[in-house]
């Protein structure tokens, strides 16, 4: 059975597509790519359109992860067609939560932090990179792996 995963933040240019681009080259490596179907979207419509901010994509690819994305903006319609809806920080939660049409659509919502172990165990949030220097994105891509490793591990099966 395909497991459906919606990554989600804000602008769909930094954080969510990093996590689409780093979950999909997760599952590839394990060899179970055709268990999963992934995206991405944000929350808001402002980059519609637009490919992944380009000093994400530098950041991704001097990790090894290619990002082919497009943004486009979550719909109510998500809930129906996702089985896991991960969001960045709580404000994407709150975001998404008006949109829901019934109480149990948030039942599929989690922040991706909870997902965090280890040295990243105290992030409670993915902090948004889009007006800080690189070592925002860098930092975005370490906790996005620990946090996509653990969350794979969790849903495999
Ligand atoms: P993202 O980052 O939510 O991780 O895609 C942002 C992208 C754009 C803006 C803010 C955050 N913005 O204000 O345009």
């Amino acid at each position: 059975m395909n497991k459906k995963v919606l990554f989600v933040c804000l602008g769909n240019i930094c954080r969510s597509p990093a996590a689409e681009g780093i979950f999909k080259s997760l599952v590839a490596k394990k060899n179970n790519s055709d268990s999963f179907f992934i995206d991405s979207a944000g929350t808001s419509g402002h980059h519609v359109g637009e490919s992944p901010d380009e000093r994400m994509t530098r950041a991704c690819r001097q990790r090894g992860y290619h990002l082919s994305s497009f943004s486009r903006q979550f719909t109510r319609g998500d809930f129906n067609k996702f089985d896991h809806i991960l969001v960045m920080d709580q404000s994407n939660a709150r975001n998404i939560e008006l949109l829901s049409n019934s109480s149990s659509d948030m039942n599929k919502v989690a922040l991706i932090t909870n997902f965090s172990s280890g040295q990243y165990s105290d992030y409670k949030e993915i902090p948004d990179p889009y007006y800080g220097g690189p070592e925002g994105f860098d930092l975005v891509i370490d906790l996005l792996e620990n946090c996509l490793d653990n969350f794979y591990e969790k849903v495999k099966k």
